[in-house]
């Protein structure tokens, strides 16, 4: 830790003096704390980073609109319109490299979760499941079931490890939830926890945020934080020492995420490719989502509030949206590839957020905010793409896989409520499809699958365990010709029941 000279001397020549203001009132304990957190900024970089911070906020970068195409529909790959040879040899291969251990996941849990509003990590979050499981545990779940498949296809156990970056705010949490969860069953030493770094929020004059009198304002420097945290973190030597040579990078909240899917990982690594993401086409123009496009004719993502609605709004021909290509937070990376773009994570764009920050006032009034007053900047896991050799992007079905949890409760999109109801009308849809006849809670028979889509109210509440199913595979031997009242909950105990009879 530095001593309150080094740091008060860092601070001066920062412009940031006033961060110390409050010093003669803090308790001991206090002053600890803030000479600590003190001490792990990086003081040298701290006038730039402020400086920049009121620079970028004051002439906001100049819109891409004018320089983006969309990425032509024949270089992405689609799992709707591929022929059922292509789809079963890459999730063919796919599973053959997580039989390998070659293949790992990457959880971006670093994130605030602001606009959904509680104060545990997002993973956390139990969105009314009959079963009640929260992310973190239908993740694991889903792990677990891919290994077995790997597995009993190519006879061979293996290991998909799973690196989770947090931060500041959630490792402890998460760090708590899986050990009292005893790790949901896997072994924990195949689990990494991570944390990203820390950044000041900033006034728009370019000052440093106190958000109480010793405790400075600090928020997670975005999910692109990821490749400088890899290298904090020794993370590339891990997965080196493990023979990981694949990474699977995905966001908390998407409740149909497929845990490193052997399709898609098959599909980049067929093509390969030393990048990938994963793409649905676009609900509406305003849906909260990056479209993946090209920008002076490289591959890339435009995030959804860096893109003009005029932009967003516009229709080819056919009347199908131009920017189509919804960005689902689900990435692709070789090792080689990450590698590589470690050494250039000082040459990320810095993205702009103007931020409520809640502060104290120079006369130590604790002040909430009504309008923006503080900037954050992030960076974003996307921006790497334009150093990519062979970027690739995979269209798949948003009903099967995207329905991500973004607002409270009571919100029309993107909800507990949606979250909840895209897997429950998926599991029916799984459930029909495998040859069960459900009745619904009055003993009519749920109607055919063509009748049930994401979003919509699900027809009945059936959950199937990933333990049992992962996509719907293996259903058929268990539920073929059968009659089952719901609410149903086909974890492994019903499935052996149902085996027996
Ligand atoms: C993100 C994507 C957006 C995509 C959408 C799909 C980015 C920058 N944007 O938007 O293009 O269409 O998901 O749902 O990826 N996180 C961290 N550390 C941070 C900030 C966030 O780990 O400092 C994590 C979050 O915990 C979350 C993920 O990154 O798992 C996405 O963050 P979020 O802020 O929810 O991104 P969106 O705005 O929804």
């Amino acid at each position: 830790m530095l001593s309150l000279e080094q740091v008060k001397q860092s601070l001066e020549s920062a412009g940031q003096s006033h961060v110390l203001q409050f010093w003669p009132e803090l308790s001991e304990a206090e002053r600890e704390r803030l000479l600590q957190e003190l001490s792990q900024l990086d003081l040298q970089g701290l006038k730039e980073h402020c400086e920049g911070a009121a620079r970028a906020a004051a002439c906001p970068a100049a819109s891409l609109d004018h320089c983006i195409e969309p990425v032509a529909p024949e270089s992405i790959g689609s799992v709707r319109t591929s022929d059922k040879a292509s789809v079963a040899q890459w999730e063919n291969e796919g599973l053959l490299q997580i039989s390998e251990n070659r293949v790992g996941v990457l959880l971006l849990a670093g994130g605030q979760g602001t606009r959904l509003g509680v104060q545990y990590p997002k993973g956390m979050y139990n969105v009314g499941l009959p079963s009640s499981k929260t992310f973190y545990h239908i993740q694991a779940e889903r792990i677990h079931k891919i290994q077995e498949l790997a597995e009993r296809k190519y006879g061979s156990k293996c290991t998909v490890m799973w690196y989770i970056m947090t931060s500041e705010f959630t490792l402890a949490p998460t760090e708590k939830y899986f050990k009292e969860n005893n790790y949901f069953g896997l072994d924990s030493s195949n689990i990494v926890m991570f944390e990203q770094r820390m950044i000041p929020a900033v006034t728009f004059d370019g000052k440093i945020i106190l958000q109480e009198k010793g405790k400075i304002a600090m928020a997670p420097d975005g999910n692109g934080g990821l490749y400088q945290a890899l290298v904090d973190n020794k993370v590339l030597e891990d997965m080196k020492k493990r023979g990981v040579e694949y990474l699977h990078v995905y966001c908390v909240d998407n409740i149909l995420v497929k845990m490193a899917d052997p399709l898609f990982i098959g599909f980049c690594v067929s093509k390969g490719a030393d990048c990938g993401a994963k793409v649905v086409e676009k609900a509406y123009p305003a849906e909260p989502v990056g479209v993946v496009c090209r920008v002076q004719g490289v591959s890339q993502v435009v995030e959804y509030s860096e893109i003009k609605p005029e932009t967003a709004e516009l229709r080819g021909p056919g009347g199908d949206l131009i920017y189509s290509a919804g960005n689902i937070c689900n990435h692709f990376f070789t090792r080689a590839f990450l590698h590589d773009v470690a050494e250039k994570c000082g040459q990320l764009k810095q993205h702009v957020a103007l931020k409520k920050v809640p502060f104290v006032d120079t006369c130590g009034n604790q002040v909430k905010p009504t309008k923006p007053n503080g900037i954050k900047m992030e960076k974003f896991v996307f921006d790497v793409f334009p150093f990519s050799r062979n970027f690739v992007a995979f269209m798949v079905v948003r009903e099967d896989e995207f329905s991500p949890l973004k607002n409270a409760e009571g919100a029309a999109t993107d909800s507990p409520n949606t979250a909840r109801n895209s897997l429950l009308a998926q599991h029916c849809r799984w459930a029909i499809a495998a040859g069960a006849t459900l009745l619904d809670e009055h003993g009519n028979t749920i109607p055919p699958p063509a009748s049930v889509s994401a979003g919509d109210n699900p027809p009945a509440r059936c959950e199937i365990s990933p333990l049992v199913s992962y996509f719907g595979e293996g259903l058929e031997q268990l539920l073929k010709g059968r009659t089952l009242p719901t609410p149903l909950i086909l974890d492994n105990e019903r499935a052996k029941k149902l085996q027996a009879e």
